[in-house]
Order: structure tokens, then C-alpha cells, then sequence
């Protein structure tokens, strides 16, 4: 491996934006240099300001007048639903019995789950995506699939086994003692190794007895590191199910806090029909709600409010949700994430999207340290966009300019097929065949 540098129109956040002009809250460098060696980010610079100088044998990768960012982050995807996505149902519930609790046992068949691993990670890399936090399916063989993928790229990875042992069929449930048996062994084996990181992973209440919380809450206890995913509040008649399961608990967010399960770690994914005391309890432990508009969109869940979550200071990531979400690039999240807020009357500048996708999302995970920005030590996980990409997004460059309506067309019209080339560990990974 010799040490790499990325030329192009450099662009990283350093603070959440404040509205669509707050030019402090972001780096860009026209004629801008990313300095890698050995999977991480060495320097970041004007590219004649010394940064050829300074690593003379490096090998120079011209992507002007491409945009160099951080790869993005997906703080919450499915990868057992690759073959889910754009299944036709009334609603979550419908969709999980008729199509998903189908489709997940066939990850008892490891040849299965290696395949899919392999294909997962190669949707990512091709969307631009180096991060995500990954639910397998209740089979231990479907996390040592989706890890050993993982580790084989050197990615870094979020991912656990789903929990479940009620409300669904035989071949998807564990049993209390298994599933803490079966979570232990794998974060032994895999949290740390490499850049991969456990996530004790009880699907949603609807599926989890009392008996398999309470071991949930002693898994916590045990690996107070770990993080921890969930599903709450998504659709109407799910929250009507769980108040019939925990008919003396307060409300949804509330079962998950009885069982110890809140904290700065946990992601709870989508967060829809949130009551002020939810969004209170959410704040006190620091849990993160997680907003997946495509995938709420499409199952027809509801709107995320994200202004109330923000005035209640609750941490917010965002996520495509495949296969309830219908795509894996974060760019066509976020253009549904905008489309959300408008029906809501809510504002989302491009600034804010960007830094969602990225320095937000990897402050979501509690990996800000890591990924997420362009700085030197980071991890070099990178994405090269080019926003002239598609015939007619190039027509509409010739009316913008400014850099946020370059952000705003890429979000807006831009897919897969804006995204040049994806760094994972400083490799060019989406021009590379596994
Ligand atoms: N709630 C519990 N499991 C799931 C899932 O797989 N997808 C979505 N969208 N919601 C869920
Ligand atoms: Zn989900």
C-alpha cells in the first residue's frame, strides 16, 4: 500500500449547520488534496499548498472537478431484506408477515447468508456507503456471515443478531437463554476486531417476551460499550400491539427503558408517533431516533417530526431502512427526508442533509472520532460525487452556482450514479470487483 492522494473540490462539516447559510459550519476546498496512507487520513489541504511536497511518492488520483466527502453513514438497514425490497403490503405489519419473516429463514442456510453478505456490501460501496449499522437475521450464521464480509473489506461495520421469541414464525425464534447465549459469543468474537462493533439487537418489542428483555438488560449491563437497536414507533397498529403486550408500562420508548436498554448507544429506528414523554425519556438517556424516510414513505408509517425532536434535543441519525426503505443510496434518503419535512412544513437546507449523511450520522453512532469528517487520523473511508453525472443534471449545473445548490440538485436527482468512486480504508472500493 503506497500513501494516496485525492485531488478535487474538498468538502467536510465541523458542526451541525444552522440554517442554509452558516458557512462555519463546513470545510471546502477548490482546488483541494486528501492525504491517505495506510487506511487513514493523513493531511487535508490546498493540494499546492505543500501537500504534493510534503508526500512526493504518493500516487496522485485526479477527481477534479469531482466533490470529495466523507463516506456515508447509514445508521440502520437490513441486510437479510435484500430480496424484501419493493414487496407490496397495506402496512408493517402485513409486510413483516407476508414477506419478511419469509425471506429471513433462509439465513439458516450459511452459503445463503455469505452470498447476500457479499452482495450487501457491494450495494453500499457502489451507493457511497462505507458505515452502516446492520440488523442479520436471528441466526447466528447470518452475523458471521455479514462479519466475516465485513472484516475480509476492513470495513467499518455495526451489526448484530436479531433477537425474537414470540409473534413469529418457528425457524425465526430464539428463546431467552439463546439469544443471550448466541448475542455473548458473537460480540466476544467479533466487537473490536478490526473496525467492526456489536449491536445487541432485539427486533421490537412485539417480538420479544418479557423473559428475553430482562436477558437483553443483562447482555446491556454486562457490555455497557456495546451499542443497541431497535425498532419503536413506527406504524399505528404496532403501538396498538405493544400496549396490549406491556399493558403497565407508560408508553412504547418506555418498554425499552424498564429494560434498561436507552442510553447513548441505542438506535431506535424510526420514531414516528412519539409523545413528549418519550422524546423526554429519549433525551435524559441520550438515545438516538433514527429517521428513515423512504422506508416510512413507502410502508406508509408516517411523518418523522423532526422539529419536535430537535426542540426536545433528542440525538436524530438517518437511515434507508432497506428493504422497508426503497433505496440504498443516502442521497435519495434525504431527498425523501426532504419531502417528508415539506409535507410537515418543516426546513431541511442541503447543508444540513449533507452533514446528516455524514459528520451527523457518525455523531449519531458515537463515532465522530473515526469517520464521518475529513481529518487527519480519521478513518479514510471516502466518497467522490459528480454532480454532472446524468445529461440532464449537467444541464442544470450550468444554472447553479453555488455549493449549496450542488448539494441541493445532488440529493435531489442524484443516486448511485453520481458517486465516482467510494474509499473504504483508503482502497478505491467501488471501481474494485470482490
Ligand atoms: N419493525 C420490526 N422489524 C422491522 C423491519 O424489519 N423493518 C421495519 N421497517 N420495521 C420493523
Ligand atoms: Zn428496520
Amino acid at each position: 500500500m503506497t500513501a494516496k492522494i485525492l485531488r478535487g473540490r474538498v468538502l467536510t462539516f465541523v458542526s451541525e449547520p444552522n440554517g442554509p447559510d452558516d458557512h462555519e459550519s463546513y470545510r471546502y476546498i477548490e482546488d483541494g488534496a486528501v492525504v491517505v496512507d495506510q487506511g487513514q487520513i493523513v493531511s487535508v489541504g490546498e493540494y499546492n499548498d505543500g501537500l504534493k511536497l510534503a508526500a512526493p511518492r504518493a500516487e496522485v488520483i485526479d477527481h477534479r472537478p469531482g466533490l470529495i466527502l466523507p463516506g456515508f453513514i447509514d445508521t440502520h438497514i437490513h441486510y437479510p431484506q435484500m430480496q424484501v425490497i419493493g414487496s407490496y403490503a397495506k402496512d408493517l405489519l402485513e409486510w413483516l408477515n407476508t414477506y419478511t419473516f419469509v425471506e429471513e429463514q433462509r439465513f439458516a442456510d450459511a452459503g445463503h447468508a455469505a452470498r447476500i453478505a457479499s452482495l450487501f456490501c457491494d450495494e453500499l460501496v457502489r451507493h457511497g456507503t462505507t458505515t452502516a449499522a446492520v440488523y442479520c437475521t436471528v441466526h447466528p450464521q447470518s452475523a458471521e456471515a455479514f462479519f466475516t464480509e465485513a472484516r475480509k473489506r476492513d470495513m467499518r461495520m455495526i451489526a448484530g443478531k436479531v433477537m425474537m421469541d414470540r409473534n413469529a414464525p418457528e425457524g425465526l425464534r430464539d428463546t431467552p437463554q439463546r439469544g443471550y447465549d448466541e448475542s455473548k459469543a458473537l460480540l466476544e468474537k467479533w466487537d473490536g476486531l478490526g473496525r467492526l462493533h456489536y449491536a445487541i439487537t432485539p427486533r421490537f418489542a412485539l417480538t420479544s417476551t418479557h423473559e428475553q428483555l430482562e436477558m437483553t438488560q443483562d447482555l446491556v449491563r454486562e457490555f455497557p460499550d456495546a451499542y443497541v437497536q431497535t425498532h419503536v414507533n413506527e406504524s399505528l397498529g404496532e403501538i396498538a400491539f405493544a400496549k396490549e403486550l406491556y399493558p403497565n408500562l407508560p408508553d412504547y420508548v418506555g418498554i425499552y427503558e424498564h429494560y434498561g436498554l436507552l442510553g447513548p448507544k441505542t438506535l431506535l429506528g424510526h420514531c414516528i408517533h412519539m409523545t413528549d414523554r418519550e422524546m423526554a425519556a429519549m433525551y435524559e438517556t441520550g438515545s438516538v431516533a433514527v429517521f428513515c424516510p423512504t422506508s416510512n414513505l413507502f410502508i406508509g408509517s408516517g411523518l418523522f417530526d423532526r422539529d419536535a425532536m430537535m426542540a426536545a434535543n433528542v440525538r436524530i441519525g438517518v437511515a434507508t431502512d432497506v428493504g422497508g426503505g426503497t433505496s440504498y443510496s443516502m442521497l435519495r434518503t434525504l431527498d425523501e427526508g426532504y419531502k417528508v419535512l415539506q409535507l410537515r412544513g418543516q426546513r431541511l437546507s442541503p447543508l444540513e442533509s449533507f452533514f446528516m449523511m455524514t459528520l451527523g450520522n457518525a455523531r449519531a453512532l458515537s463515532l465522530e472520532h473515526k469517520i464521518g469528517a475529513l481529518a487527519p487520523g480519521g478513518d479514510a473511508d471516502i466518497v467522490v460525487l459528480d454532480a454532472k453525472a446524468l445529461p440532464h443534471m449537467a444541464l442544470k449545473m450550468e444554472q447553479v452556482d453555488s455549493l449549496g445548490e450542488e448539494l441541493f440538485l445532488l440529493q435531489t436527482c442524484g443516486d448511485d450514479r453520481v458517486v465516482v468512486e467510494t474509499y473504504v480504508a483508503g482502497e478505491a472500493a467501488k471501481s474494485k470487483r470482490h
